[in-house]
């Protein structure tokens, strides 16, 4: 459920005109809505109740602070990847004790950094890191609390790139390899030996790959209690698909937590969850006009002022995202195919080919839908363009939370070097 819906035939985001936020902050722009941001984080953290499960939304889907503000007052933790993706969380009022650090690449300094912040968990992917935050640990007098990264050979996800489980994916460590690194870490004194952590792809269809991964993690948990050492939190990860509207609906949060009870049936375990996708892509859409009709034999060309730059899906995994014209089109309106395009001097800037849309005007307005999550957080200024500005909607009420960048901000940051003066 998400709250973008035709009302008066304009398209609304709770009770605002998304015209209005286009007037009000031009285009392109991301605009979420706060309901459905705290509907589908209560949706899913309800649908493993009567079990408390710390449900971390993953920052890299959506990491504008008043997103993650309006997460953490409902009681969403964070899980992060970045010393910056932390700070962004703790300043958004997320209590570290719910912060989760995950990722291949953390530097040490990043280490040291979540290890002075006291996060919830580190999520440790290899030998040689576990053995670099001992160190910083232990120089700093710490004793963080780790979990160890398993891949579990199982490979899922909407497009290839988005698959992290195969045995051949840059992350994490053999399920072997993860009680030896474990038990290591059981009697390393500067280490806080947790849990075992997991995540397998993202926009996952199919709970059958994440059926397979929770039952290795069981295997683990039992393997590791069986040799006598203590292990009190299982890392689930993200990954729930959500629908995009040009496919089947995925597993709902009921499906997805029936089968994680079911396989983890009777193990006495602290749960954590890392969905993004999950709780972001449905509560945001991208606005964007058209600036012009391109005619051509075959079908026409709509070109929007939103490009690649600002959504980078479409050009990078085939993405579908609906477009919904802003005026809602009257009845009966006949759809033709057209191919929409942003601004970016690149074929890739294609959004779509060949999609049967409403009739469009130069100066309509559309909205794409889903964009809420890794929308805006991929968002780059190629071809010197400025971000999209970000806008939170909450019942009648919206707000610029990320301003437009001016071009002299853009600027502000780059000079000549002395030999050219
Ligand atoms: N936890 C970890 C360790 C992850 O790597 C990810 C996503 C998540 C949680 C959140 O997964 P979600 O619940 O959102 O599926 N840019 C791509 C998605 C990349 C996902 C990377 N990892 C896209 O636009 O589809």
């Amino acid at each position: 459920m998400n709250h973008f819906e035709y009302r008066d035939s304009e398209l609304f985001c709770e009770g605002v005109r998304l015209s209005a936020i286009a007037t009000a902050v031009g285009t392109p722009a991301y605009v979420y809505s706060s309901a459905t941001l705290e509907h589908h984080y209560a949706v899913f953290k309800q649908a493993f109740a009567p079990r408390d499960v710390l449900v971390a939304f993953a920052v890299k889907a959506n990491a504008n602070i008043a997103v993650l503000a309006t997460l953490a007052r409902k009681g969403a933790g964070a899980d992060t990847v970045s010393q910056g993706e932390i700070e962004r969380a703790l300043k958004a009022g997320v209590p570290p004790e719910r912060i989760i650090f995950s990722g291949v690449g953390k530097t040490e300094s990043e280490l040291a950094f979540a290890v002075k912040a006291r996060v919830y968990q580190i999520n440790v992917e290899s030998v040689a890191e576990l053995d670099a935050l001992s160190r910083i640990a232990g120089s700093l007098g710490e004793a963080p609390s780790i979990a160890i990264r398993v891949n579990p050979d199982v490979g899922a996800g909407g497009h290839e790139k988005i698959s992290t489980g195969k045995g051949d994916a840059k992350f994490g460590v053999s399920p072997e390899q993860a009680l030896q690194l474990y038990a290591r870490a059981h009697i390393d004194p500067h280490l806080t030996a947790k849990g075992l952590a997991v995540h397998i792809g993202s926009q996952i269809r199919d709970l059958a790959p994440l059926e397979a991964a929770f039952g290795v993690m069981r295997g683990l948990v039992e393997r590791l209690r069986g040799d006598g050492i203590t292990i009190e939190r299982l890392d689930l990860g993200g990954g729930l698909g959500v629908p995009y509207f040009n496919e089947p609906d995925p597993p709902s949060p009921a499906l997805y937590a029936g089968m994680a009870a079911r396989v983890l049936d009777g193990l006495d375990i602290q749960l954590a969850f890392e969905p993004g996708r999950m709780i972001a892509a449905n509560a945001g859409v991208l606005l964007a006009r058209v600036i012009r009709i391109q005619e051509r034999r075959g079908r026409p060309i709509l070109v929007l002022d939103a490009g690649m730059n600002d959504l980078i899906r479409p050009a990078i995994y085939d993405a579908y995202h609906d477009i919904r014209p802003v005026q809602e089109p009257p009845p009966g309106a006949r759809h033709e195919p057209v191919d929409v395009v942003g601004p970016i001097c690149e074929t890739g800037d294609t959004f779509t080919r060949n999609r049967a849309l409403p009739p469009l005007q130069a100066g309509d307005l559309v909205a794409f839908s889903s964009a809420g999550a890794y929308g805006a957080t991929m968002a780059s200024t190629y071809n010197a363009r400025a971000l999209a500005p970000e806008v939170l909607v909450r019942g009648d009420q919206f707000e610029i939370v990320r301003r437009r960048w001016t071009l002299d901000e853009q600027l502000a940051l780059e000079r000549l070097p002395e030999w050219m003066k």
